[in-house]
């Protein structure tokens, strides 16, 4: 997958991107990591980026040229990937929510472009040029940097063999529609504390059951809301009903 990302600071990536799962993905070329610095697509000698917002008021606002200019660049170099239209992606506190489901629908895609947006906002006309707004959480940053290598970190995980092991996604919490239970690994005790007896029973068919019902039990007691939209068989539903009356 081509991942274009336009930024003011490309050298934030250097750490994230040179590390662990991210860093394996580029080595084997699951990923291509493409870096344009926006400064490079301003049109005058000073290299303006940003300018005061009409109206008055706080902070400033990027400005819509090297915007477009970059864009029209980045989607020369990965846009026509096996003929499907790359989603440029504008990272905003005002974009959609992000989620499992998002990142699972953006792993489908040969290639990915996103925006970077700094200072107190982008022009509006950026948004005519991007084909999707997301927002990582309802909490505002200092730019796009930062929820652009979150997307980046959920989707390539997700592409075959990124993760070695391809089921180890599958089971992810939130893929299920609902949170993984609690994982344990040697000693198996440790300052008191001893790993279930189930875990250690060998039992394969008991250890299916104690772990999909611990998950319900997560999900129950830190996300209800997630129990509204799972899919949960009848025997799910018998636990969980056991769960709220206090007696599992
Ligand atoms: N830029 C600033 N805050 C953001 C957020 N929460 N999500 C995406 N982009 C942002």
């Amino acid at each position: 997958m081509d991942i274009a990302i336009l930024t003011l600071f490309p050298d934030m990536f250097a750490g994230p991107f040179s590390e662990s799962m991210l860093k394996r993905a580029q080595e084997w070329d699951h990923i291509s990591i493409h870096l344009h610095n926006i400064r490079d697509y301003t049109l005058d000698k000073h290299h303006t980026a940003d300018d005061t917002p009409f109206g008055g008021g706080q902070g400033m606002v990027m400005k819509p040229e090297p915007l477009f200019e970059a864009v029209e660049a980045a989607l020369a170099e990965v846009g026509s990937a096996e003929g499907q239209e790359t989603p440029v992606i504008l990272l905003t506190p005002q974009g959609r929510p992000f989620t499992q489901a998002i990142a699972q629908e953006l792993s489908q895609y040969p290639a990915l472009m996103f925006i970077c947006g700094h200072y107190e906002g982008v022009d509006a006309r950026v948004e005519a040029i991007a084909t999707d707004s997301i927002s990582i959480g309802d909490y505002v940053l200092t730019g796009g940097e930062l929820p652009a290598m979150v997307i980046v970190d959920a989707v390539a995980r997700l592409l075959p063999g990124v993760l070695g092991d391809d089921m180890s996604a599958v089971d992810d919490s939130f893929a299920t529609g609902l949170l993984e239970g609690p994982a344990y690994t040697r000693p198996a005790e440790y300052r008191g504390e001893s790993v279930p007896d189930i875990l250690l029973s060998g039992d394969h068919g008991a250890v299916d059951k104690w772990r999909r019902q611990q998950s319900l039990k997560r999900t129950f007691e830190r996300r209800p809301d997630l129990l509204d939209t799972a899919d949960l068989t009848k025997e799910d539903q018998a636990y969980l009903e056991k769960l709220k009356a206090g007696d599992a």
